[in-house]
């Protein structure tokens, strides 16, 4: 039986800009009717180029955002932001973790605190459970103790990523949305922080939004890719069918600019047929 997580069912967004209450202004169509479904404990990959939408789909599948059209399903749910809010429930299930995770830490809060905040918020548990449980999430991401009464700007860029991520999952959520969580890593930084969403993801049976304009990133960690051009969805797939046979140009000319680690094997192989 397939277990879908998420589905979204011509998700449109649009944004009007400027105008007066009788004069025109302009509409931006940001997402243009988009469907997908994620099943639980996998991955759904959107890649685009910047301004093609990635991030206003993301608010909407977080339910920062209601959509101006469309369904969203969150485990068997409608969702209709507008009319129900924002549930403490649906809260739990999905989350988010941005870019760049110094602009969302409180710059005088305690990592401690961060992770305990989420707690505080939502949940009974007292201040005791909330710092074991802080505690045992640190472990989790690769941190420890040490690290819990220090502050966000004693942690490198790859640290403060792990926070970000310990955050998202203090209330146990079944879906995390990933706007771009690595973009702004050095490699080798970026290279442990997908392994340690991997490994999160196999623990917790988690299912993820991961979004992203790099290719090697997303072969990497995808079972499906979606592949967004000016607000609509030009190409969704399994990973293996998207990358070994594009269908529209633009996903052609996206692959023709290829990674250079994918250069470097093709230019081994080559080597080592022509030897
Ligand atoms: N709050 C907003 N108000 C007006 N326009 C917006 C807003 N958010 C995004 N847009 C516009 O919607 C389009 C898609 O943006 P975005 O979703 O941020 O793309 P991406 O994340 O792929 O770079 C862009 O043209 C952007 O300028
Ligand atoms: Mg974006």
């Amino acid at each position: 039986m397939s277990d879908i997580i998420l589905a979204a069912r011509d998700l449109k967004r649009d944004y009007h800009l400027g105008g007066g209450m009788f004069s025109g202004g302009r509409t931006i169509n940001a997402v243009k009717g988009v469907s997908f479904e994620v099943e639980r404990g996998k991955t759904l990959a959107v890649v685009g180029e910047s301004g093609c939408g990635k991030s206003t789909l993301a608010r909407m599948i977080t339910m920062i955002e209601a959509p101006t059209a469309g369904d969203l399903v969150i485990d068997g749910q409608k969702i209709d932001l507008i009319r129900d809010g924002m549930t403490p429930e649906l809260r739990r299930k999905v989350q988010i973790v941005f870019q760049n995770p110094y602009g969302s830490l409180n710059p005088r809060q305690k990592i401690g605190d961060v992770l305990g905040e989420p707690l505080l918020i939502n949940t009974k548990a007292p201040a005791g459970e909330r710092r074991d449980r802080a505690m045992e999430m640190l472990k989790k991401v690769g941190l420890g103790p040490e690290h819990y009464n220090r502050y966000p700007h004693m942690f490198s860029g790859g640290q403060r990523q792990r926070i970000a991520i310990a955050r998202a999952l203090m209330l146990n959520p079944k879906l995390l949305v990933l706007d771009e969580p690595v973009s702004a890593l050095d490699l080798s930084v970026q290279a442990q922080v997908l392994n340690l969403l991997a490994d999160l993801q196999d623990e917790f049976n988690l299912t993820y939004v991961f979004i992203s304009h790099d290719l090697s990133v997303v072969r990497y960690i995808a079972d499906d890719v979606m592949v967004m051009y000016f607000g609509e969805a030009v190409e969704y797939g399994s990973r293996d069918a998207v990358f070994s046979n594009p269908q529209h140009d633009y996903t052609k000319t996206l692959f023709a600019a290829t990674p250079r680690a994918d250069v470097a094997s093709i230019k081994a192989r080559l080597a080592r047929r022509a030897a």
